[in-house]
């Protein structure tokens, strides 16, 4: 037999297929079918375990009229507690409001974002901030910054003519007087 392997390949006759299916072929639908469950557990652990979900009636604005009356006629920083912070950032064609976050390192933000026109993103460089802005939506998410530095913000969504000057800083300090030592 040595030295005949093309003779052999054509001899894998119809008792290798199962339901006439190639092994090769059969691999790849299993792999297919692997990876599909995974998706739907990774799916369903994010949505009934971590608790992504779709934002609730209460997380509702009018983009109409969502920048007329606090708090996002005033977006920003506030202090809520000892190393506690909220931010309302509004995101809109084609800026971010405010432009420039400075908290001190450790500090524990949640992060409000809305848009009053078209759809935006907000991505927090070097970080897992990363959440889509939709009108009409309030997307909040829970960050602790760690580190001292510089961390940019990007509008990942395409949003128009302006999308890529659609940015800003978060400014990481070392000190809660907001100066930076070093
Ligand atoms: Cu806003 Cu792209």
């Amino acid at each position: 037999m040595t030295g005949d392997t093309a003779d052999t390949t054509g001899e894998l006759g119809d008792e290798h297929l199962t339901m006439g299916i190639d092994p090769y072929e059969r691999n790849w639908m299993r792999a297919s079918v692997a990876l599909l469950v995974v998706f739907f557990a990774t799916v369903s652990i994010a949505g009934f375990a971590a608790g992504f979900q779709v934002n609730g009636e209460d997380e509702e604005v009018d983009p109409r009229t969502v920048l007329d009356s606090e708090p996002w006629s005033n977006p920003g920083l506030r202090q809520i507690g000892e190393g506690r912070y909220e931010a309302y950032v509004v995101a809109k064609t084609w800026a971010f409001e405010p432009r420039e976050l400075e908290v001190p390192v450790g500090s524990e933000v949640t992060i409000y974002v809305t848009s009053p026109d078209v759809q935006h993103g907000l991505k927090i460089t070097d970080t897992n901030v990363n959440v889509m802005v939709v009108p009409g939506q309030v997307s909040k998410l829970e960050f602790t910054f760690d580190e001292v530095g510089e961390f940019p913000y990007i509008c990942h969504e395409y949003c128009g003519r302006g999308h890529v000057a659609m940015w800003g800083v978060v400014n990481v300090v070392s000190e809660s007087s907001g100066e930076v030592t070093s």
